[in-house]
């Protein structure tokens, strides 16, 4: 097991690596502590849980809402909760945004901490302290930024998970290599059976660093003012898509990654070959599919991307494998870039 600890303005948190659920007792005090998961985690872990109250929340993001929110403040009052009290929440991403965002909020925020169940939500979601829910059709449109007490990433608990879901974690995975480790980047190449096999070794190690890759960028800009924004790789055209079309984000994001490393090696910052080989692997880790859309959809989606500034946007492009950096450029010529690049549109 490994603690990994990250240090934020106001906070310390510990992401506990390869820790088992059992040990819960060791970081959170279980005679005051209330759980929040969901049915799918409910039903295949409640056996491992500690015996407390616990809320279960629908799944999907239609679940990822204010009034989730307001029926867990209704439970948290109806279990006589104070700031005395602590939220565990057991789950994936939603189970982790919904928790964080409650506690933070309840009399002006309770202690929280996570076990993260799916990869997606050990390697991305519960590290850095983003608590947001879905609002009037914006994903994660409301939210704060508050850091968990702890995270612990149980390995065991990824067994269960579909193919669909590990892979929304392997893109992820493979987006942390990109942005800032060359070396993880070539593992990667090298050992792409292991990642398809869940190999424990080969998953400790990625999972080990796209955690170190993350809780570095937000110990420096936790409230993404810069640096933060290079965790948003491949992010701007997924988001487009998913608003447009049904696709799983991991897919979603395995086309953004190819698309902005195509801009990239456009823009002559890596080479031709370089994206080719980025898009290879995106297709051997199965992080892509063929989608019909038309550009002009994706390019309306675009322009509802809250991140958007004036008329342009800061786009995540790589100097490198294994070295990304944010530019601020124009919606236009980001359009035109998806016109002339972007084969799965
Ligand atoms: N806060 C952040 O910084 C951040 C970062 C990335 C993503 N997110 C959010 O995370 C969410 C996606 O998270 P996700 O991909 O974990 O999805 P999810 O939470 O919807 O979980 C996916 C499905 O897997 C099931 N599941 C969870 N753990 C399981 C297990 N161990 N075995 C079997 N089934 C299991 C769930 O019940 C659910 O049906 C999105 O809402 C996204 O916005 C947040
Ligand atoms: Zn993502």
């Amino acid at each position: 097991m490994q603690d990994l600890v990250y240090t934020t303005e106001n906070h310390t948190s510990h992401v506990l690596i390869g820790e088992s659920i059992q040990n819960l007792s060791k970081y959170a005090p279980l005679n005051r502590s209330v759980i929040i998961t969901d049915h799918s985690v409910h039903s295949i872990y409640n056996n491992q849980f500690p015996d407390r109250p616990c809320f279960i929340l629908g799944e999907g993001e239609h679940n990822k809402t204010l009034s989730s929110v307001s029926r867990i403040y209704d439970w948290f009052i109806g279990n006589e909760i104070d700031r005395s009290h602590f939220v565990i929440g057991i789950g994936g991403g939603i189970v982790c945004d919904v928790t964080g965002f409650a506690a933070s909020t309840f009399m002006r925020g309770l202690p929280f901490g996570f076990v993260s169940t799916t990869l997606l939500s050990q390697v991305d979601a519960s590290v850095g302290g983003k608590n947001g829910v879905n609002y009037s059709g914006y994903k994660n449109m409301v939210g704060t930024f508050n850091q968990p007490e702890f995270v612990i990433c149980d390995r065991n608990m990824l067994a269960s998970l579909s193919d669909a879901e590990y892979t929304n974690g392997l893109a992820e995975i493979f987006k942390h290599a990109l942005i800032s480790d060359r070396t993880m980047y070539d593992n990667i190449k090298a050992n792409i059976a292991k990642l398809l096999n869940r190999d424990s070794e080969f998953l400790n190690y990625v999972i080990t660093r796209s955690i170190e890759i993350k809780s570095d960028i937000v110990s420096k800009d936790e409230k993404e003012k810069g640096l933060r924004r290079l965790l948003n790789f491949g992010h701007t055209l997924a988001h487009a898509i998913e608003k447009t079309i049904t696709i799983s984000h991991g897919k979603a994001v395995g086309i953004g990654i190819i698309f902005a490393s195509k801009v990239s090696a456009e823009l002559e910052l890596i080479t031709q070959k370089e994206a080719e080989e980025i898009e290879f692997i995106c297709n051997e880790l199965q992080i892509v599919s063929e989608i019909k859309v038309d550009n002009s959809s994706i390019k309306e989606a675009l322009h509802k991307d809250k991140k958007k500034s004036d008329n342009t946007i800061h786009y995540v492009l790589l100097r490198n494998i294994g070295d990304a950096f944010t530019e601020q450029i124009s919606y236009e010529k980001l359009e035109d870039y998806i016109d002339a690049l972007c084969k799965y549109c």
